[in-house]
C-alpha cells in the first residue's frame, strides 16, 4: 500500500510573527520543483494567521496549531477554540504532544476530548503517542503505546483517521540529540500499525499514516523513512531552520 510521506514541522514555543514570515519566504524560495511528500508547519497560535496568509501561494503547505480546546467558546481564559483555528485556515492540529502530557499534565482523556472537538470542526489530527525511557526499560513499550492508542481515538471514526496521522515519538528521543534507531522505529511503528488494525481494520490501518518523530536531522532521515511503517517525520529542533528543514524533506522524501 502506497503511503505518501508527511512531514510535519514543530516549532514549539519558537518564532514570533516576525520570524515566521521570515521563514516561511526562505523556505518557498527553497521549494522550486514538484513535491513528493506533504508539508505542514506547527507555530505558536500567535504566528498562525501570518503563516497561512505566507502560504498561500498554491504550493500546498498546510498550518496546524500545537495545540487546542477540548472546549467550545466561553469561560476559558487563556484557551483558543477550535472554531477560531479553522476560522483562519489552520488544517491540522497536534494532539497529544509528549510535552503536554508531562508538563501540562493532560492524560488520555483530556487528549480525547480535544481530539472529539478538533474533528467536529474537521482539523486533521496529528495525534502524538510515545513512551518514556522507564517505561521502555521496563518493558512496557508496548502496553504504553496501546493504552494511549485505545483511549486516545475513543470515539474518534475510521473515517476520522482517513484524515488524520499518528505521530510516533519516543520521549527519550526528543530533543536529545538520540534517534531511535531504524530498527526501533520500525519496530514501534509496525506495533502501532497492528493496534489500528485490531481497532479499524486493515483496510484503515494500511492507509494510516505514522509519523516518526525526535531528534530527527537531515543526516538520518533517509534511514528512518526508508522503513515500510515510517510515513514521514514530525520534527522539532531541526524545523526551525528553513534549510535544515527542506534538507530533511529532500532526503526523506521519494525521488
Ligand atoms: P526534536 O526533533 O527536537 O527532537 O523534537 C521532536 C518533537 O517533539 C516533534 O514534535
Amino acid at each position: 500500500m502506497y503511503r505518501r510521506p508527511i512531514f510535519a514541522a514543530n516549532w514549539k514555543m519558537n518564532k514570533g510573527p516576525s520570524d515566521t514570515e521570515a521563514f516561511a519566504k526562505s523556505f518557498l524560495n527553497k521549494l522550486t520543483g514538484r513535491q513528493t511528500s506533504d508539508i505542514v508547519i506547527a507555530a505558536p497560535f500567535i504566528s498562525l494567521a501570518v503563516l497561512t496568509e505566507a502560504l498561500r501561494d498554491g504550493r500546498g503547505i498546510e498550518v496546524a496549531a500545537q495545540n487546542c480546546s477540548q472546549f467550545d467558546d466561553g469561560a476559558y481564559t487563556g484557551e483558543i477554540s477550535v472554531k477560531m483555528l479553522r476560522e483562519i485556515l489552520v488544517r491540522h492540529v497536534i494532539i497529544g504532544h509528549s510535552e503536554r502530557r508531562s508538563i501540562f499534565g493532560e492524560t488520555n482523556a483530556i487528549i480525547n476530548a480535544k481530539m472529539i472537538k478538533a474533528r467536529q470542526v474537521g482539523l486533521k489530527l496529528i495525534f502524538c503517542i510515545g513512551e518514556t525511557l522507564e517505561e521502555r526499560n521496563a518493558g512496557k513499550l508496548e502496553s504504553i503505546l496501546r493504552s494511549q492508542i485505545t483511549e486516545g481515538l475513543e470515539g474518534i471514526t475510521a473515517h476520522d483517521l482517513e484524515d488524520s496521522v499518528i505521530a510516533y515519538e519516543p520521549v527519550w528521543a526528543i530533543g536529545t540529540g538520540v534517534t531511535a534507531s531504524a530498527e526501533q522505529a520500525q519496530e514501534a511503528h509496525a506495533f502501532v500499525r497492528s493496534v489500528i488494525t485490531d481497532l479499524y481494520g486493515a483496510e484503515v490501518s494500511g492507509k494510516l499514516r505514522i509519523q516518526y518523530g525526535g531528534s530527527v536531522k537531515p543526516n538520518n532521515a533517509a534511514e528512518l523513512m526508508a522503513c515500510p511503517d515510517i510515513d514521514g517525520a514530525l520534527i522539532g529542533g531541526a524545523s526551525l531552520d528553513a534549510q535544515s528543514f527542506y534538507d530533511i524533506i529532500q532526503n526523506g522524501s521519494p525521488s
